[in-house]
């Protein structure tokens, strides 16, 4: 089965400039820097790393809302980033963004059917207009909200149903690919469940594709397939549910396994304790070789003077010269 989505060496690179009036470049931010994988119908790719890692930046890119420094991105096969016209508007539908903060990425003047609908507006190929506010109500209802709330105001939903909303209006063009940027780390544990239970349900009725973002390995194990961990820049380890959070190979994912809530208080005290010192060093320079090694208790002298290739190393590929299986939680 071809892939829906592959990603091939993608690199974002933000200017920092100084000056007031001539500004210079004096740096760069490498957001994004060599970063490949693949995604397939239906499948769901768990993103996970620390607080500016690059994350939210891919997702930017993968939307089309920032342009790639370098690299490429095929949907079906075709480049992404170079389509035009009917191919480019077509790709715009499949691919759909869910943000992270439901206050700040719904708009609070419009109503719920005027956010939910604005898709239709913009993409007035994709339903006929007679049908856009019966759609609504249908997505209002899919999402389990009641469609009679359709004039209702973002203000008056709770921060768990505006995340519905968001999703209502991803969905409305029928994706095929949704991009979750941290849908449900700005709600309560309680309503994160409900909100993911949610996605898992139209992934299945949809046969959605998703790419999760999030900071910690526990919210997106159950609903992914593969995962992929993030390190300044660059994935460090990828590999299927079982691969990661059984047979972590990388360093820095054992140590964010190693952070996992463990719900099983007879279990909690047979974790692997590994604490990670010092902070992420900065993307503007990050460190020679390998990047974690600031930070790796197991860094020898070949960790500086050679990046370590994210290749299969014991099953599945990890960037670490030392990759080595340690399971961390019991
Ligand atoms: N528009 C921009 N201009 C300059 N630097 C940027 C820009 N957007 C992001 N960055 C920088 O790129 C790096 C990656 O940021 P990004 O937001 O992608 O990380 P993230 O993994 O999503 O973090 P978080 O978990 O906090 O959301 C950070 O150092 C950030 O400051
Ligand atoms: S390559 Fe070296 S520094 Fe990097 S994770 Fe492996 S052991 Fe640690
Ligand atoms: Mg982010």
């Amino acid at each position: 089965m071809a892939d829906l989505l592959e990603v091939r060496d993608l690199v974002k690179h933000f200017p920092v400039k100084r000056g007031v009036l001539f500004k210079q470049t004096i740096g760069h931010v490498r957001a994004v820097d060599g970063v490949s994988f693949t995604l397939g119908e239906g499948e769901t790719l768990g993103v996970v790393g620390e607080s500016g890692c690059g994350k939210s930046t891919l997702a930017q890119v993968l939307m089309l809302l920032e342009p790639p420094t370098s690299g490429e991105a095929l949907f079906e096969g075709r480049p992404m980033f170079s389509l035009r016209g009917n191919e480019l508007k077509r790709l715009r539908r499949d691919m759909q963004i869910v943000l992270q903060d439901p206050y700040t990425s719904l708009n609070p003047r419009m109503t719920v059917g005027d956010i939910v609908g604005e898709p239709f507006e913009i993409h007035p190929e994709a339903a006929p207009k007679g049908s856009w506010a019966g759609r609504v109500r249908e997505l209002l209802d899919v999402v389990g909200l009641n469609p009679e709330h359709i004039n209702r105001y973002p203000h008056q939903f709770s921060g768990g149903q505006r995340q519905r909303i968001g999703i209502a209006r991803a969905l409305a063009l029928r994706p095929r690919v949704i991009v979750c940027d941290e849908p449900v780390s700005a709600l309560d544990v309680s309503i994160q469940a409900q909100v993911m239970n949610l996605l898992a349900e139209l992934q299945s009725e949809f046969g959605l594709a998703y790419v999760f973002i999030a900071h910690d390995l526990s919210v997106v194990r159950h609903l992914s397939d593969r995962v992929a961990v993030m390190y300044l820049g660059k994935i460090v380890e990828i590999g299927t549910e079982d691969e990661i959070y059984n047979h972590p190979t990388h360093p820095y994912t054992q140590a964010l396994l190693s952070a996992v809530p463990v719900a099983d208080p007879a279990l909690r005290g047979r974790r692997d304790v590994i604490r990670l010192t010092g902070d992420v060093p900065s993307p503007i320079d990050p460190p020679s070789g390998c990047r974690f090694r600031t930070r790796c208790w197991k860094a020898q002298d070949v960790c500086a003077a050679e990046e370590p290739a994210l290749i299969d190393r014991g099953g599945h590929p990890s960037a670490c010269h030392f990759a080595e299986e340690r399971s961390v939680v019991p």
